[in-house]
């Protein structure tokens, strides 16, 4: 089996601006010790407009954390009042973008389709996605959470190569654990993370299955992310609340040694 390289990223949504998100990560690093960074990657993905100060002090200080988007557009560049495009961002060395947050689907419209749009377009600019799916309590409750999470799944990797498959990052984000102090139990996380990983090698085959990294997000914190990084199909978490915290993310990125 090959190993997968666990990814801890944190998703700092609409918060801090790019002052308060310098001392963000000068305070994270200072708290990571060397071993923290051994054997996993550690992303945080701040707003826009802090990107570029990230990118600095990441440079500047030799960090060994990667920078992540939230989004982006599909489009390389033209007539869209407001949006951002991927080759800006890889510009940035911005190496991981999100697609598909669940805000996003919810908030801006995003369907699978356009997430799949995004997808190539990161994928396009030698940036790696982080797909993010999940099923909301209504349809968990009425039992029908694998299957929406497939759906998400296949209309968002419609058409995208073998290749460009195994570059990827899935998260898997219920809606009603993000953001509110509610986590699924790692046996329901592991569950459903299984069934991403088995519907990738319906898709790609068992090579790129094996080889592909889920996240568990939602209502990640200090205490409960050894438990649910414990499972065998949980390679790394997306962090939203708690990775403002740079004592918390620290101790979640550190959940090995404490
Ligand atoms: P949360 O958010 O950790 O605050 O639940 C997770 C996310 O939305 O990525």
């Amino acid at each position: 089996m090959p190993e997968r390289t666990p990814i801890i990223a944190g998703n700092w949504k609409m918060h801090r601006d790019h002052l308060e998100a310098i001392q963000l990560v000068q305070k994270l690093a200072y708290h990571l010790g060397e071993e923290d960074y051994e054997g996993q990657e550690i992303v945080v993905c701040p707003p826009f407009v802090a990107l570029r100060s990230i990118q600095t002090l990441i440079q500047s200080d030799k960090l060994p954390i990667g920078l992540g988007a939230q989004t982006c557009h599909d489009e390389d560049e033209g007539a869209f009042t407001g949006e951002i495009s991927a080759p800006m961002l890889a510009r940035l060395d911005v190496r991981y973008v999100l697609c598909g947050h669940s805000e996003r689907r919810a908030m801006f419209g995003e369907t699978n389709e356009v997430v799949n749009r995004k997808l190539r377009a990161v994928q396009r600019h030698g940036m790696r996605p982080i797909l993010c799916v999940g099923e909301s309590l209504e349809q968990r409750e009425g039992g029908d959470a694998v299957d929406v999470v497939v759906d998400q799944l296949r209309g968002s990797l419609d058409g995208i190569s073998i290749a460009d498959a195994s570059e990827l990052v899935v998260a898997y984000e219920p809606v009603w654990a993000i953001g509110t102090g509610r986590n699924a139990t790692p046996q329901d996380a592991q569950e459903m993370c299984a069934a991403i990983r088995t519907e990738v090698g319906e898709l790609y085959g068992a090579g790129t299955a094996e080889g592909l990294r889920v996240q568990y997000g939602g209502s990640v914190k200090p205490g409960n992310v050894r438990d649910l990084m414990g499972q065998p199909d949980i390679d790394g978490a997306l962090v939203g609340g708690a990775s403002l915290s740079s004592e918390d993310f620290a101790l979640i990125v550190g959940h090995r040694r404490h």
